[in-house]
């Protein structure tokens, strides 16, 4: 099994910018950068160049507070997280907290991006819109003029750092009147020395690669050049080295002030930006150094997270792989490796109905780390189920022995909306999160665990069918002839199931996993319309730095779209051979498949040549995780599956 990983590749990740030097200005996450960079073996200087600095005495903070409890604006659009936090702490001693936060309810917020989003989310305010990436002032302006008709209403914009004329604009020329708020500004930070020993490194020619993380440090970097009299040396300094920047709104203020810019990453995050430098960096720089044009270069999705998770999570092969960064083999584990299927399963199942079961955490905990030990896969899935998240949102659910699940109150008619209720906290599914917390704990240091939930889709399907479906008939039904309240469901359920897999991360899931299981059903034109702009509002719901597995079942021709929706790795199901599914998805993004689940039925032998061929599919590509093309069924034996991931675990032996 020697053939299918390219050795020069084994060890890339701790070699591809050996040699390089790659300057950073970041400041708040400074320590993460340095650290993702030698990782890579860069020889790395990042030197923080900028700090927050509150306004006024919190003046314009207090003001701001006062006009929204006076009512005076229909809509608030918070542009940064940190501005929100600045602005509760600012206000918090003079302004009566609660009267804010209840003002605020009352008025239509959007968020600029994820990080706003949690620090709504801190407040327990959910924002009415958020704003797709790359989340500049154009995706603002494109999002509110078809969501919202902004003529004749007041807008307030909360700003940072530096005021945006174009958004304002932007939204004046919808017929809004519009006012903006400054919390913070941004400043040069207290100690000039390490930016200064950047500028006179590019100066000297010493530095091969620029990471730019926002547009403030662009200008500062300009200005402190200036002050230091060195700026045309700089500048040509930046000709000849790799000058990268995380997103279009870094990009548009280096090209205002006439710097180059060589590469910019598919998502405007600073994991995606230092694996664009690994992944582009090199050949770039090879090729600067030899007079020859650079591509501009789009990155391959990582995100390396800046928090506690253990180093041995994070180098784990699964999370590597969702990270598309290079393994000695890929990691496996499998949908459904604790189930039916095996007699431990069944032994603690006995007396007990599947939803008792799922309401119990230590029997769910013992039931995941039985089989984890007993198979010996890379990765844990929580265990629990779909549907249970429909019984807190008003439905009544069953499983009946031999029919799976039943809802006994499915949504049928228009009307039938009042009684969807969406989730405001995830209170209701506090025992998953406790099987998280639990399920964590037991876990060897070096498993990860992944949560996981159902899609808007195969959740609405569930509720409106009342069950599993043969042609989805009632659910097209609804859909075609009720659009706007199947947006108004698809709207609820997304926002529900994104607080219930972010409260799954916060208690210990390093991944997490979208299943949309019957989407299948659509054609790729009804899947844009109808099930899209949903199943990407969850994804961009998710806590930052988490790995998203995107899996949809059933129709391969999907894939494109599913992947327009989002996720880092897509899940590939087993009717399509996973060579042609990794070419529509795009090799920037990982993937996990696709073996067909009943061909465990199969001789050993003819379950080992199939995963040879699937192996060989995959080519040896960083980023492939291996799993079935959908859950092992009831019927299949144990020693199968034991011997399949064995058999996995082994090419790594054989090969290295
Ligand atoms: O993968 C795992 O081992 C973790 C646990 C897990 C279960 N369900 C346990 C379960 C996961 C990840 C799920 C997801 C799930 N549940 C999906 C998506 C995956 C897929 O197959 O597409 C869906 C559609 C469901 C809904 C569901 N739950 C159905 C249709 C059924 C009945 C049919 C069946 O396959 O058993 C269930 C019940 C269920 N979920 C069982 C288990 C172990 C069997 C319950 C029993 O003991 O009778």
């Amino acid at each position: 099994m020697s053939t299918t990983i390219p050795p020069e590749e084994k060890s890339v990740s701790q070699t591809a910018l050996q040699g390089i030097r790659v300057l950073g200005f970041e400041s708040r996450r400074c320590e993460d950068m340095t650290r993702m960079l030698q990782r890579a073996g860069a020889e790395t200087f990042v030197s923080p160049s900028m700090q927050e600095v509150a306004l006024d005495e919190d003046q314009e903070a207090v003001n701001f507070a006062e006009q929204v409890i006076a009512g005076k604006f229909d809509v608030v659009v918070f542009l940064t997280g940190v501005g929100i936090r600045h602005w509760m702490q600012a206000t918090a001693e003079t302004i009566e907290q609660a009267e804010l936060l209840e003002a605020l309810q009352k008025t239509t917020i959007v968020a600029r991006g994820p990080k706003p989003v949690s620090a709504l989310r801190e407040l327990k305010i959910r924002p009415d819109y958020r704003i797709p990436e790359p989340n500049t002032w154009r995706e603002i302006v494109d999002t509110l003029s078809k969501e919202i008709p902004l003529a004749n209403k007041r807008v307030a914009v909360q700003e940072y750092g530096r005021s945006n004329p174009n958004l304002l604009a932007g939204l004046e020329a919808l017929g809004a009147s519009v006012q903006s708020f400054r919390v913070y500004r941004w400043e040069l930070p207290d100690d000039l020395g390490p930016l200064e020993a950047n500028l006179q490194r590019i100066a000297r020619q010493e530095a091969d690669v620029l990471l730019f993380t926002s547009s403030p440090q662009v200008v500062h970097f300009l200005q402190v050049a200036q002050r230091m009299g060195i700026e045309s040396e700089v500048r040509q300094g930046l000709e000849n080295a790799v000058v990268l920047s995380i997103g279009p709104t870094t990009t548009e203020r280096l090209h205002e002030l006439k710097l180059p810019m060589d590469g910019e990453p598919e998502h405007p995050k600073m994991g995606y930006l230092v694996n664009l430098a690994i992944e582009a960096g090199p050949d770039m720089v090879q090729r600067k150094r030899a007079g020859q044009p650079t591509i501009i270069a789009k990155s391959s999705p990582v995100e390396v997270p800046s928090g506690e998770p253990s180093d041995a999570l994070q180098d784990s092969l699964f999370m590597k792989a969702c990270r598309l960064e290079p393994t000695p083999r890929p990691p496996i584990w499998l949908m459904r490796q604790a189930g039916r299927y095996m007699k431990e399963y069944r032994a603690v199942r006995e007396g007990l109905t599947f939803l008792e079961l799922c309401k119990n955490p230590d029997l769910c905990t013992e039931v995941m780390l039985t089989a984890v030990d007993r198979l010996g896969v890379d990765a844990a899935i929580l265990f629990a189920d779909l549907l249970p998240i429909l019984e807190a949102m008003g439905f009544d659910l069953e499983y009946v022995k031999g029919d799976g699940p039943v809802i006994h109150n499915p949504l049928r008619k228009v009307e039938d909306l009042s009684r969807v209720q969406e989730l405001e906290d995830a209170d209701s599914q506090d025992f998953v999160l406790e099987t998280v917390r639990k399920t964590r704990a037991g876990l060897p240091s070096d498993i990860p665990l992944i949560g996981f939930a159902g899609a808007p889709f195969t959740l609405a399907s569930y509720a409106i069918e009342g069950g599993g479906s043969r042609n989805y008939l009632n659910t097209k039904r609804f859909m075609f002839q009720n659009e706007s309240a199947w947006h108004d469901l698809l709207g609820r359920l997304a926002r529900s199931v994104a607080i219930y897999l972010n409260a799954q991360i916060e208690a210990g899931a390093q991944a997490v996993q979208l299943f949309d299981s019957w989407v299948g059903c659509l054609n790729i034109d009804d899947y844009r319309r109808y099930v899209l702009p949903h199943t990407r509002s969850v994804i961009q719901a998710i806590t930052p730095g988490t790995p998203v597995i995107h899996f949809g079942a059933g129709n391969p021709t999907l894939l494109p779209a599913l992947r327009e929706a989002g996720g880092d790795v897509l899940g590939i199901d087993w009717r399509t051979r996973l060579e042609e599914a990794w070419k529509l998805v795009g090799y920037d993004r990982a993937v996990q498949g696709n073996l067909d689940p009943l061909s465990l039925l199969a001789p050993m032998e003819v379950i080992l040549q199939r995963t040879d061929d699937l192996l060989k599919q995959a080519a040896g590509r960083p980023g492939h995780i291996f799993n079935l093309g959908h859950g092992i069924v009831p019927q299949t034996p144990v020693e199968h599956v034991i011997e399949l991931v064995s058999y996995i675990k082994g090419i790594s032996t054989e090969s290295s």
